[in-house]
C-alpha cells in the first residue's frame, strides 16, 4: 500500500519523461509467456511492455520484480489496465478523497449529474486555518514579482518523472497564458506562504470555463498547478489546499471542477496514455529520455526519426486573428463529437489558440490553419504548445523542449469515412511534427485523446509509461473512453471520449 511518501515519489507521470519505448508495443506481443514456466527473460520483456506494472515495481530490484512477474496471472499481465494503476489504494485508504463529492471506485449510480447540491449560504466565508508558521495568500499574477514566485516554486518543486531526471518547467509566459484566460479570478490563484520568510511554499490554481459532458453544459473550474514544496510533503497539506480552492469556487457559484493527475484517485472519468515522437533523437538519447533499442544503432535511430524539411498540406499557414471565427466554427463541430469537450467562447478561442507576439517573450502556442487555396475556406486546424522540462543535473543539456499536441480539427471528420480521416490526420500531424522540428522542439508529445489513435503509431510516436487520468469534481457520468484498449494500446474503437486538453 503506497503511503504519502510514495505519493510524492510517484505523482509524476504528467512529466514528459516517460521513456520512449521503441518499436510498436505490439511488437512485444511476440513474447509468449506460459504461466509459471515463463522464463526470466520473458518475464522481463513482459515487464517492459506493461508500463503500468513497471511503474508499480519501480524501485524494486530487477531480479525481484522479474520473479514477481513470473508468479502473476498472465491474462492480467497482458492487460495493462487490469493492474491497479499507479498508487491505487482501496477506497477506505483515501482518507481525504472518501469525504469528497467524487464517485467511489465501486459507484453503481447510473444517473449523471452533480453529486452534491451546494447551498452557497452554508459555505464558510473564511478559510480553514493553516498550521502555525504558514498563512494563506492570494497571488496577484498581474504583478511580475508574484508570477515569478509561482514560476520559481513550480520550477523547483513541480512534477518530476519517476527517476527524478526531468521536471516540468512552465515558463512565466505559459503561466500567464494558462492562469489568466477569459473570466479568470484572482481568488483562484491560491498560495501558502511561510509566515516568517514570506516564501511561497505551496500553490493550487484554477480558471473558469465551460465544458460539455454528454451534451450537458457545465460551468467548471479547471484546476491546475497543485504543488507543495518538497520539504513540506506528506503533511496532509494537499487536502487543505483542495478544500480551500473548492470553498473559493463555491463562493463564486461554481460547483464542479475538472482536473487531471498521473496518480489514481477516486475515480477517473477517463484515462489516456502518453505517446512521444522524437524530433531530436540524439539529444533525447543523451539526456536519458529515449533508449537505444537492442540491436539498433544511433545512426539508425536518427534515420528512423528523420522528417522532411517541408510540410505537404496545401494551404497550411499560421493562424491569424482573422481566422478566429472560422476556427471556432470548425473546432466546435469537431469537438462536439467527443463525450467530454470544451465549450469555447470566441474570446477563449482567441486567448487559447492565437499566439500574441506583442505580449509574449516566450511563445507558448503554435497554431496553424489550412486554407483551401480556391475557396479560401478554413478546412483544418492544428496546434501545439511549448512546455519545457528541466533536465536535472546533466553535464551537457539543461532542458528538453517538448511540443504538446493541443487542439485540432478537420472537415474530413464529418465525412464519416474513418479511412479518409486517418489519411488526412496522417498528413496534418506529420506537418505538425515538421513545424515543431523547425521550431527547435526535441520531442512531440500527445495523449490518446481526440482522434489520436488514428495516427500515433504510424507517425512513430512511442508509447510512454505514463497515464493521464481525467477527473470531474462533484459530477457523475459513466466512464468515458480514453483512446486505449484493455492492453493499454491506442485503439480507434475507443475514440470519441476525451475532447478536452488540460495543460
Ligand atoms: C502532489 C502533491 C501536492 C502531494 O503532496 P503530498 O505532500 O505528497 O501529499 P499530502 O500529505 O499533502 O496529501 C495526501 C493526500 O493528497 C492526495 N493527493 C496526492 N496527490 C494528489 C493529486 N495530484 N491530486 C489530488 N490529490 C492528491 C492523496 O491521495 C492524499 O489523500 P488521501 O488520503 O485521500 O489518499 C506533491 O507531491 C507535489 O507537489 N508534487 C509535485 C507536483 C505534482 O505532482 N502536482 C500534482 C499534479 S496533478
Amino acid at each position: 500500500m503506497p503511503d504519502s511518501k510514495d505519493t510524492e515519489d510517484k505523482a509524476q507521470d504528467k512529466a514528459p519523461s516517460e521513456n520512449v519505448s521503441e518499436g510498436t508495443p505490439s511488437s512485444s506481443s511476440s513474447v509468449k509467456p506460459t504461466g509459471a514456466k515463463m522464463t526470466p527473460k520473458a518475464a522481463e520483456s513482459l515487464l517492459d511492455m506493461n508500463a503500468a506494472l513497471k511503474n508499480e515495481m519501480a524501485g524494486m530490484d530487477k531480479g525481484k520484480a522479474t520473479e514477481a512477474v513470473r508468479k502473476m496471472d498472465i491474462a492480467e499481465l497482458l492487460t495493462g489496465l487490469s493492474i491497479p494503476g499507479k498508487n491505487q489504494k482501496d477506497m477506505a485508504s483515501y482518507k481525504f478523497w472518501q469525504t469528497q463529492p467524487v464517485p467511489r471506485f465501486d459507484d453503481k449510480e447510473s444517473a449523471g449529474g452533480p453529486i452534491k447540491i451546494i447551498d452557497p449560504e452554508k459555505v464558510s466565508k473564511e478559510p480553514d486555518p493553516l498550521v502555525e508558521g504558514f498563512e494563506w495568500t492570494t497571488l496577484d499574477l498581474t504583478k511580475e514579482s508574484e508570477l515569478h514566485e509561482l514560476y520559481d516554486l513550480l520550477t523547483n518543486h513541480y512534477v518530476e518523472d519517476d527517476n527524478a531526471m526531468f521536471r516540468f518547467n512552465y515558463s512565466q509566459d505559459f503561466l500567464h497564458w494558462a492562469l489568466m484566460s477569459p473570466g479568470w479570478k484572482k481568488e483562484w490563484h491560491v498560495g501558502v506562504r511561510a509566515s516568517k520568510s514570506r516564501k511561497l511554499v505551496a500553490s493550487i490554481c484554477g480558471v473558469p470555463t465551460e465544458i460539455r459532458v454528454r451534451d450537458q453544459k457545465i460551468r467548471v473550474t479547471e484546476i491546475n498547478f497543485l504543488c507543495i514544496h518538497k520539504k513540506l510533503r506528506s503533511k496532509r497539506l494537499t487536502p487543505v489546499l483542495i478544500k480551500e480552492i473548492t470553498r473559493r469556487c463555491y463562493l463564486n457559484g461554481i460547483y464542479q471542477a475538472i482536473y487531471t493527475a498521473g496518480v489514481i484517485l477516486p475515480t477517473p472519468v477517463s484515462s489516456c496514455r502518453y505517446y512521444h515522437r522524437p524530433l531530436d533523437w540524439l539529444k533525447l538519447y543523451e539526456v536519458g529520455f529515449s533508449p537505444l533499442p537492442q540491436g539498433s544503432t544511433k545512426a539508425r535511430q536518427i534515420t528512423k526519426n528523420h522528417l522532411p524539411s517541408h510540410t505537404s498540406t496545401p494551404g497550411l499557414r499560421p493562424m491569424e486573428a482573422k481566422d478566429v471565427d472560422a476556427v471556432q466554427d470548425l473546432l466546435e463541430r469537431y469537438l462536439k463529437r467527443f463525450d467530454m469537450n470544451p465549450a469555447f467562447t470566441r474570446e477563449e478561442i482567441d486567448h487559447w489558440l492565437l499566439h500574441k507576439p506583442e505580449t509574449q517573450k516566450d511563445q507558448v502556442v503554435w497554431s496553424y490553419v489550412v486554407e483551401n487555396p480556391e475557396t479560401h475556406k478554413i478546412t483544418d486546424y492544428v496546434s501545439f504548445y511549448n512546455l519545457e522540462s528541466t533536465v536535472i543535473q546533466h553535464p551537457k543539456h539543461d532542458c528538453v523542449r517538448a511540443a504538446y499536441l493541443y487542439y485540432y480539427a478537420t472537415e474530413t471528420a464529418f465525412t464519416n469515412d474513418k479511412k479518409a480521416l486517418k489519411e488526412r490526420l496522417l498528413m496534418l500531424m506529420n506537418d505538425a511534427l515538421i513545424l515543431a522540428k523547425k521550431a527547435k522542439f526535441d520531442v512531440f508529445n500527445a495523449l490518446t485523446l481526440h482522434d489520436n489513435p488514428l495516427f500515433l503509431e504510424q507517425l512513430k510516436f512511442g508509447a510512454g509509461d505514463g497515464q493521464l487520468h481525467f477527473y470531474l469534481y462533484n459530477y457523475r457520468t459513466a466512464p468515458i473512453p480514453g483512446g486505449i484498449n484493455d492492453k493499454n494500446l491506442p485503439d480507434d474503437r475507443k475514440m470519441g471520449g476525451v475532447g478536452v486538453v488540460m495543460l
